[in-house]
């Protein structure tokens, strides 16, 4: 141990994704084998604010691995965006003699994170709790793959029903403006079209390949649309073809916070797993304001205020692929 490190936090902010609670059994176990001090800060930022942290040991963490949602809660915290909330927040930790924290939540928690670092000096290390893997750094973040696995689901089910009635469906997936579980879900469900907002829909050439294919007789199509799209969502673009192709027999499902729940896949588990362990490895050896990411299989480290501001990049040749597997 090279600095003086006694007790740590961990919070879970942002929307919950699962896995989560897998990163806090990691965090609390690693902790503890350190024979660090570790509280569990509730409600994110709030929990901070309010005062309601808990000392944690191992058995508090038993049995959770499996569990969507967080065993901590989440919030999003206007009083922490003002300094006087902040200020509340660090008096707190500083009474129970907490000297670092493991942030789990995406680009706001980060911002937070950083900004109150920034005021107090207390190091902070971020794990990517998301399900919109919006941030750079990271191959994937802790709950994308479970999100988007429990949309492919769902689009196969759909996909039943469209097809026994020979339907145009557009699905709506969440990812707030981000396209990657709209991207990732609909070339795994063999999709027609994906509208994301990485890149530039042309709604022309997207209505001349569906009446084309309404002319040869194949009917059934499947759209899926990310909610942070330019043209607002699935009932708009429904809206936008109903308006010229009339006969297209059309019907929309929006997923929804479906896609936020259930027990987290493997992998989910896994990079929970790993990051966890090496946010606290992180405090120890003094990391400060650095995100715990991976990237080729390997653990990566990346300055908090860069992970948010510089996101993932989605490939124009992803474009195409879907167009050709689509035809
Ligand atoms: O950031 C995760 C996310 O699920 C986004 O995909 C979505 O836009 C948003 O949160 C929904 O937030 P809320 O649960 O507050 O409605």
């Amino acid at each position: 141990m090279t600095n003086k490190l006694n007790n740590i936090g961990v919070l879970t902010s942002g929307g919950d994704s699962p896995g989560m609670n897998a990163a806090i059994r990691a965090v609390v176990r690693t902790g503890t084998y350190h024979n660090l001090g570790v509280y569990g800060i509730m409600r994110g930022y709030a929990g901070m604010i309010e005062n309601d942290i808990k000392k944690m040991d191992n058995r508090d963490v038993a049995n959770i691995i499996q569990r969507g949602g967080t065993i901590l809660k989440t919030a999003r915290s206007k009083e922490f965006l003002e300094y006087t909330g902040r200020e509340k927040a660090y008096n707190n930790l500083k009474k129970l003699g907490i000297d670092g924290l493991v942030i789990i939540g995406g680009d706001g928690s980060f911002n937070g994170a950083q900004q109150f670092s920034n005021d107090f000096d207390i190091p902070c290390i971020g794990l990517p709790g998301t399900i919109d893997k919006d941030i750079a750094g990271s191959d994937t973040t802790i709950g994308f793959d479970t999100a988007v696995n429990t949309a492919v689901q769902a689009i196969d089910k759909i996909r039943d029903t469209m097809d026994a009635h020979d339907r145009l469906f557009i699905v709506e997936v969440m990812g707030r403006d981000a396209g990657y579980i709209a991207l990732h879900s609909g070339i795994a469900t063999g999709a027609e079209n994906i509208l994301i907002p990485e890149t530039e829909t042309d709604m022309e050439d997207m209505i001349c390949s569906l009446t084309e294919k309404e002319r040869r007789k194949k009917l059934v199509n499947l759209v899926v649309v990310a909610e942070g799209g330019v043209l607002g969502g699935a009932y708009k673009v429904a809206e936008i073809i109903k308006d010229r192709i009339p006969t297209a027999d059309i019907r929309v499902c929006v997923l929804g916070h479906i896609q936020r729940g259930g027990a987290p896949t493997c992998q989910d588990r896994l990079i929970a797993s790993h990051m966890g362990y090496y946010a606290v490895e992180s405090l120890l050896i003094g990391r400060k304001n650095v995100m715990v990411g991976v990237v080729n299989n390997k653990i990566y480290y990346t300055p908090l205020d860069k992970a948010v501001k510089e996101k993932q990049r989605i490939g124009q040749e992803w474009m195409k692929i879907v167009k050709i597997l689509a035809s």
